[in-house]
């Protein structure tokens, strides 16, 4: 999936920072925003316990089903209508095979949302509207009837927000639809089927909470906190409302706001995301880090400035004297900072009205050997809130 924010090709420089500092391969790993599970993957890979949170439930149910599970789901109490091909197959892409061959039929999702429904909206053709209503109504009556377990059915949700991706009639994301079908929107829809990283280790776990309540939830400790947050003031939940909806399937409990159909106002937005209260979250967030290691991602243009995260970052490292490198000095210094040139993420190309000032910026990946694993002490945390306030009447 094309996503904003997604790491999947930053992933060797990420693998490469945490070896050359020698993070342990081992332990619980903390994605607190997981997004399309990219590098919770990786981290599995590398040998972790990896617990995957993110609040849009299109990214809880990818990361339920890539990362939580370690293999393929396998269906064992889903009795078909149709069982050819049960020996031929893994029986879960039999169960794709199967809802791929429903001929599809109206209902709420396609009435709101795609080319013919009555709403006028088309983010989806026709012909894959009307399947994508049928598929995920059987979904939702097969776990109503219990003949699929909670794994099974985030398994083939995430399939289906997959597949569904892939035949959007948007320029990438979901603010708003095309006024013509474009050509990949008029191919028909494809259930693929996704695989769950692989893993000797148990106990993965995905979560569907604001990051910071669930690091007050869970006092870890951890070996690695991985913080990925939007760095500017695209929502998230607006971008992608299409696939929050197809994950939730709750089309009937809402009514669509407007010409783009969004969901109620009042869906997650994201403290990360507004310049007022961006920096307060981070504040709040690492107060509550118990880690041995945070791995933070930012870009240099974020809402909140280098500048700012590296004191945040510095309150909380091992050093009483930081050190802040901006040259990775592995084993040297407590935060350390590697900087990667980045396409600039872009929904569209120039137009009239938009014009990119550049097409590259820089990923900044900043490394924090923490202070302790154990509940940051008063002074610390006193120390972090006041640098936090210094550093906003300062910014
Ligand atoms: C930059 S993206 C993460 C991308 C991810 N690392 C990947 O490679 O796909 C940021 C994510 O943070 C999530 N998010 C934003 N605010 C959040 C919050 N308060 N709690 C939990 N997740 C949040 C968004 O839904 C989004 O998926």
């Amino acid at each position: 999936m094309n996503y904003i924010g997604s790491k999947h090709s930053l992933l060797p420089e990420i693998e490469r920072v945490l070896d050359e500092h020698g993070v342990p391969r081992s332990g619980i790993a903390l994605d607190l925003f997981a997004g399309t599970g990219a590098v919770g993957k990786l981290l599995k890979r590398r040998g972790h316990t990896v617990w995957a949170n993110d609040w849009q439930r299109y990214a809880y149910v990818t990361n339920a089903a890539l990362i939580e599970q370690n293999r393929l789901p396998e269906f064992p109490r889903l009795t078909l209508p149709t069982q050819q091909d049960v020996n031929r197959h893994p029986r879960c892409e039999t169960v794709l095979a199967y809802l791929q061959t429903l001929p599809g039929r109206k209902g709420e999702f396609y009435e709101h949302y795609c080319e013919g429904g009555s709403a006028g909206r088309q983010y989806f053709s026709r012909e894959n509207g009307l399947r994508l209503q049928q598929i995920r109504d059987t979904i939702e009556l097969w776990r109503s009837i219990e003949q699929i377990t909670e794994s099974e059915y985030f398994w083939l949700v995430a399939c289906v927000i997959e597949s569904a991706d892939r035949v959007a009639n948007t320029a990438s994301v979901y603010g708003a639809y095309l006024k013509h079908l474009k050509a990949t929107a008029e191919k028909p829809l494809q259930l693929v089927a996704l695989r769950p990283q692989e893993s000797a280790v148990q106990g993965h776990r995905a979560f569907c909470q604001d990051s910071l309540a669930l690091l007050r939830e869970q006092p870890g400790p951890f070996t690695l906190i991985y913080i990925d947050p939007p760095y500017n003031a695209r929502q998230y939940s607006a971008n992608y409302h299409i696939l929050e909806t197809l994950a939730r399937w709750d089309v009937e409990e809402f009514e669509p706001r407007g010409l783009t159909g969004l969901r109620p106002a009042e869906s997650h937005r994201s403290a990360y995301s507004l310049a007022s209260t961006a920096q307060k979250a981070f504040t709040a967030l690492l107060s509550e880090a118990r880690a041995d290691y945070v791995l933070f991602s930012y870009n240099n243009e974020g809402l909140v400035p280098e500048a700012t995260l590296l004191q945040l970052l510095g309150a909380v490292s091992d050093s009483a004297e930081t050190v802040v490198s901006s040259k990775s000095r592995p084993g040297r210094d407590s935060v350390s900072v590697t900087r990667i040139p980045f396409k600039r993420f872009r929904a569209d190309a120039d137009h009239e009205k938009r014009t990119y000032s550049a097409d590259a910026t820089e990923e900044l990946l900043i490394l924090a050997r923490l202070r302790s694993s154990s509940p940051l002490s008063s002074v610390a945390t006193t120390q972090l809130s006041s640098q936090g306030e210094e550093l906003s009447s300062a910014v």
